[in-house]
């Protein structure tokens, strides 16, 4: 146990010391620099793995599609365990996938959407269980803006846009986890009794005057990670779980990791996710205070043409002839970044990467062509989400098996 602390510590160090521009915690994304994120660095102090080529050549073999282009650019860059959760599939036994949200409010922006769709690919790609935790206690006790009433409503609201990601109503179940937690509680009590207040906060960075909530909640994140929480899918089976997050969650699921260990359980495998920076730039967030920060579910093809064209940072020069001079600075460039995200055809990506870092391609065009995958992607959620009706939110909460749970023998 004090090993773990120690080690902890020392993480924490690491990324404090050599990472002076950076705040990455569950609570916390801060970068201070104006250029892209250094993710090796940040795998080498959270002591992750990165997804390698071969993790990706695997994948596309076990599941005989081509691979989602989040894992083929590096999106999805960082995992632990993997293998281990692929050996598990390749065996028979299936594994489930886990992932959720914090529902702080009713806009969601592209963002957002980004581990749902790339879950969503899984699911479809090897045709196993997901489970969605919609963590509006989460939310209660750290934001506190409103009443836990308004966050679980927020939770139902999220859920839809999360279900016009296309998930399969017979093979996903989506729970709030102030309603559900009574289900795992079993599991939340063994995690609060695996781990020190001292050991918290060393991750969480908690203190005194905090509420009791923030200090019980971690274990309500941990929880789904044991395939024991859902007797209605997987009876007494023991099956193990990968979590596609965003690489800020990755804290929770250390200590998660640390308590499978104690509980002689198999560990959680993670698959973590890059940021998408802020319209105004690397080094800026999407938020809700600033509607020109992100492209928003619910804005209009006349709002996200205005948003990309005025707020859209560019890396390209300051005059026609510096440009093309020079190129552009792809570095900076938040229309190219979003591109890589959005922008499913490769060659097309290549061409605007090659063009347009010669200076050759101007900045309003790369823009016009981010305006048009943007608007196709988000005028076509918006047509997804309408179909949504409270009946099939209920459905997707129901406690019920899932009919992919216990996988096909593949011979
Ligand atoms: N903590 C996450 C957030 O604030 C929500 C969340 C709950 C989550 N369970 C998860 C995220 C599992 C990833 C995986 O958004």
């Amino acid at each position: 146990m004090q090993q773990i602390e120690q080690d902890q510590q020392k993480e924490q160090e690491i990324t404090q010391n050599e990472m002076p521009d950076l705040i990455i915690n569950p609570y916390e994304v801060v970068n201070n620099s104006k250029k892209q994120i250094d993710y090796d660095k940040l795998i080498q102090s959270f002591g992750c793995q990165r997804i390698e080529q071969s993790h990706i050549e695997r994948i596309q073999t076990l599941t005989q599609k081509p691979v989602h282009h989040y894992l083929r650019r590096g999106i999805f860059f960082s995992h632990r365990d993997l293998n281990q959760v692929l050996d598990a599939y390749e065996a028979g036994k299936g594994f489930y996938l886990y992932t959720g949200r914090g529902p702080s409010g009713d806009s969601m922006h592209v963002g957002h959407l980004m581990p749902f769709i790339f879950t969503k690919y899984l699911q479809e790609a090897f045709d196993v269980p997901v489970v969605i935790e919609l963590s509006d206690d989460e939310k209660f006790f750290h934001k506190s803006e409103t009443t836990l009433e308004e966050y679980q409503r927020y939770g139902y609201e999220n859920a839809k846009d999360i279900i016009a990601c296309g998930f399969d109503i017979n093979k996903t179940f989506i729970f709030l986890s102030s309603k559900y937690a009574g289900h795992m509680y079993h599991n939340i009590c063994k995690f609060q009794h695996a781990i020190t207040y001292s050991q918290l906060r060393g991750i969480f960075g908690l203190n005194e005057s905090d509420n009791c909530g923030k200090v019980a909640y971690p274990a309500v994140q941990a929880a789904p990670s044991l395939s024991s929480s859902f007797k209605h899918i997987f009876g007494k089976d023991e099956v193990m779980c990968l979590v596609p997050q965003g690489i800020d969650q990755d804290p929770y699921f250390r200590m998660t990791r640390d308590v499978c260990y104690k509980l002689k359980v198999p560990k959680t495998g993670c698959i973590h996710s890059q940021f998408l920076p802020g319209l105004h730039g690397f080094g800026t967030k999407m938020g809700t205070t600033d509607p020109t920060s992100a492209i928003f579910l619910t804005d209009t093809p006349k709002q996200i043409e205005e948003k990309i064209k005025k707020h859209a940072m560019s890396g390209g020069g300051m005059t026609k002839k510096e440009h093309q001079e020079k190129g552009a600075d792809l570095t900076v460039d938040v229309p190219y970044h979003y591109l890589r995200f959005f922008l499913e055809d490769d060659a097309r990506l290549e061409e605007i990467r090659v063009q347009y870092g010669k200076g050759v391609m101007m900045t309003s065009e790369v823009k016009k062509e981010l305006i048009t995958v943007l608007t196709k992607i988000v005028t076509e959620h918006q047509q997804r989400r309408a179909l949504v009706t409270d009946e099939m939110v209920e459905k997707f909460m129901e406690l019920r098996p899932l009919n992919n749970y216990p996988p096909k023998k593949n011979n």
